[in-house]
C-alpha cells in the first residue's frame, strides 16, 4: 500500500475508542472519530484514505463504479456482499469488513483473476466502471471457488446488474466472468478477517458522536422504541439506499440518527403456523429469497428489484416505511394481505398494509413508533397469484407502472380478489372498483373485460417522466388482461390445485 495510505491509516486507528467507528478495510483495523456519521464510505476511502480505486459516478447507487465488497460476521462465518459505497455510511459499517479494489493485488503485484480476465477479454476500455465491475467479480469469484459450483452466464448477468458500463457492451465483461474460473485459483481465505472482525464486536449498543451530530445503534427492541420515545425526531436509518440519497443529492443535514442494523431480532426470518415473518432489518436479497419460497412467482420482480448491491444493503421494511408510490414491494405485499407490525416503548400493534399508507410519502406510524416486522400469509388453496412491472430497463430501474393480483377461485368463480397497483397514484393502493367487477364473477374474458373497464375508474395517474398518464391507465388494464392470459395457459395444462405457484420466467 502507497506510504501515503498507510500514514493514513495510522493516523486513524490512533484515534481509537470508546466512541470510535471501527471497521477493518481491507483486513486493516480502522477507528474514525473525526467524521460525521452521514459521511459516505466513498468519500472516506477517497478523501481520508485515498484509496481510489472505486470511483463516484452517480452517488445515488444507480452506476455501480463505487462498488465495494462488505464481510460480516453471520454465525462465525464470514458473509460477502457486494454494495455500493457512495451510499453507505461509515457509521452504520462499525464492526464490519469492507474490501475495496485495492485489496486484490497480489503479493508478488500480479493481478487477481478477475482483473487479469477483464484484460484478457478486453473488458475495459475507459476503465472509470472497471473496479466496481471487478469487485463485484470478485464476490461472484469467491462466492463460487468456496462452494465449487461452476458458475452460469445467467449468475452472472445477475450478479453484474448493479454495474453500468458505457463503452464495452457487456459481452466482454461476461466472457471475462466465466474466463476467470480458467486461470490460475486464488482462494480468499477469511480466518485472518474473521479473527479481526470478532475482535471489534460490540456487546453493547454503539454510540458514536462527531460535530454534534448523533449517531446511535440499539441492540434490543426495548432499547430502539425507548430511544424512539426520546427522540421522535431522530432519523431512523436501515439500509441506506435511499436516505443516503438525501445526503448525496439534497445535501440534508442528518444529525440525529438511530440504526436498527445491530438490532438482532429485527434481522430474523421465521416461519410460523400462519405466515412468514420478515424483520424491518432483513436486506432485501434475504427479504426476497426467504419469500420466494412460498411464492416462486416473486423471482422476476426479483431479479428486477433494483440491483444486486442495491438489494445486498437495502431491506424490505425500509423499502415499506419509505412507501413510494413507485416502490417494487408494496403490490404485491398488499395483494397478499401482508401486514405491519409496529410498535412503541408499551404497545405492539398490527395493520394490514393496505392501511399503513395515508398520503404521498406518509404512513400511519406515530412518532414514537418504529416497524418491527413483515407478516405475509401462507398460499392458500386455489390461489391465482401474479406481480409484473414495467419499465425501460429490466433492472436497476424505476417502475412505471408496477401491478399485483392475488385471486382466489372456486368452481371457476372468483370467491376473492385483491388488486394493487404502484405508480398508479400518490400510495401504492388497491384497485377496488376492479376488485369489486371481479368478485362473484366467473374467471372468464367478459369478466376481465368489465374489470379492465372498472379499472379506468380506479385512479387518476400523474403524467411524468416514466410515462403519461394515458400511457399508465392503458398499461394498467393490459397487465390485468396479460394476467388473465398467463393464468389460463397455467391452467389449461394442468390442474388448478398443482399450477397455481408455478413460476412464470
Ligand atoms: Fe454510482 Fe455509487 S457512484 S452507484
Ligand atoms: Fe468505460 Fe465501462 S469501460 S464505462
Amino acid at each position: 500500500m502507497h506510504d501515503v495510505q498507510n500514514n493514513r491509516l495510522k493516523q486513524s486507528e490512533a484515534g481509537s475508542g470508546k466512541n470510535a467507528i471501527r471497521l477493518l478495510i481491507n483486513d486493516k483495523l480502522v477507528s474514525i472519530t473525526d467524521v460525521e456519521p452521514s459521511l459516505n464510505l466513498l468519500s472516506y476511502l477517497r478523501n481520508y484514505l485515498r484509496l481510489n480505486g472505486s470511483k463516484e459516478g452517480c452517488a445515488e447507487g444507480d452506476c455501480g463504479a463505487c462498488t465495494v465488497v462488505i464481510g460480516e460476521l453471520v454465525n462465525g462465518s464470514l458473509r460477502l456482499k457486494a454494495i455500493n459505497s457512495c451510499i453507505q455510511w461509515l457509521s452504520a459499517l462499525d464492526g464490519k469488513a469492507v474490501f475495496t479494489v485495492e485489496y486484490l493485488r497480489q503479493a508478488d503485484n500480479s493481478l487477481h483473476p478477475a482483473q487479469q480476465a477483464m484484460v484478457e477479454s478486453h473488458g475495459s476500455q475507459c476503465g472509470f466502471c472497471t473496479p466496481g465491475f471487478v469487485m463485484s467479480l470478485w464476490q461472484i469469484y469467491n462466492e463460487h471457488t468456496t462452494s465449487g459450483t461452476t458458475v452460469t452466464e445467467r449468475q452472472l448477468r445477475y450478479g453484474l446488474s448493479g454495474n453500468l458500463c458505457r463503452c464495452t457492451g457487456y459481452k466482454p465483461i461476461i466472457e471475462a466472468g466465466l474466463n476467470m474460473f480458467d486461470l490460475p485459483t486464488v482462494e480468499f481465505d477469511p480466518t485472518v478477517t474473521i479473527q479481526r472482525l470478532k475482535n471489534i464486536q460490540r456487546p453493547q449498543s454503539f454510540v458514536y458522536e462527531c460535530q454534534q451530530h448523533l449517531f446511535q445503534a440499539p441492540k434490543t427492541v426495548e432499547e430502539l422504541t425507548q430511544l424512539r420515545e426520546s427522540r421522535p425526531n431522530a432519523t431512523i436509518l436501515a439500509g441506506c439506499t435511499d436516505i443516503g440519497l438525501w445526503v448525496n443529492k439534497q445535501y440534508k443535514a442528518i444529525d440525529d440518527i438511530i440504526y436498527i442494523g445491530q438490532v438482532a431480532e429485527l434481522g430474523n426470518i421465521t416461519l410460523h403456523d400462519s405466515g412468514l415473518r420478515i424483520g424491518a432489518g432483513v436486506n432485501l436479497t434475504d427479504a426476497y429469497d426467504a419469500i420466494e419460497s412460498l411464492y416462486p412467482q416473486l423471482q422476476q420482480m426479483h431479479e428486477r428489484f433494483a440491483s444486486v448491491p442495491v438489494r445486498n444493503a437495502g431491506t424490505l421494511g425500509g423499502n415499506i416505511v419509505n412507501g413510494s408510490p413507485i416502490g417494487d414491494s408494496m403490490p404485491w405485499l398488499i395483494a397478499l394481505g401482508a401486514s405491519v407490525v409496529c410498535a412503541n416503548s408499551c404497545a405492539t400493534r398490527q395493520l394490514p398494509l393496505d392501511t399503513f399508507y395515508l398520503d404521498y410519502m406518509q404512513n400511519a406510524l406515530s412518532q414514537d413508533e418504529v416497524l418491527l416486522s413483515i407478516e405475509i400469509p401462507l398460499p392458500v388453496h386455489n390461489q391465482l397469484f401474479r406481480t409484473y412491472k414495467v419499465s425501460k430497463r429490466f433492472d436497476s430501474d424505476i417502475s412505471a407502472v408496477c401491478a399485483a393480483f392475488n385471486i382466489t377461485l372456486k368452481d371457476n368463480s372468483i370467491n376473492d380478489a385483491v388488486v394493487a397497483f404502484g405508480g398508479m397514484a400518490a400510495i401504492p393502493k388497491r384497485a377496488q372498483r376492479c376488485e369489486t367487477a371481479l368478485i362473484g364473477n366467473q374467471w372468464n374474458q367478459s369478466t376481465i373485460d368489465s374489470a379492465k373497464h372498472a379499472l379506468q375508474q380506479d385512479y387518476t395517474p400523474l403524467s411524468d417522466i416514466r410515462a403519461s398518464a394515458s400511457n399508465r391507465q392503458q398499461v394498467a388494464q393490459n397487465l390485468l388482461q396479460r394476467f388473465f392470459l398467463d393464468m389460463q395457459m397455467t391452467t389449461s395444462s394442468k390442474s388448478l390445485n398443482t399450477t397455481v405457484f408455478e413460476n412464470d420466467s
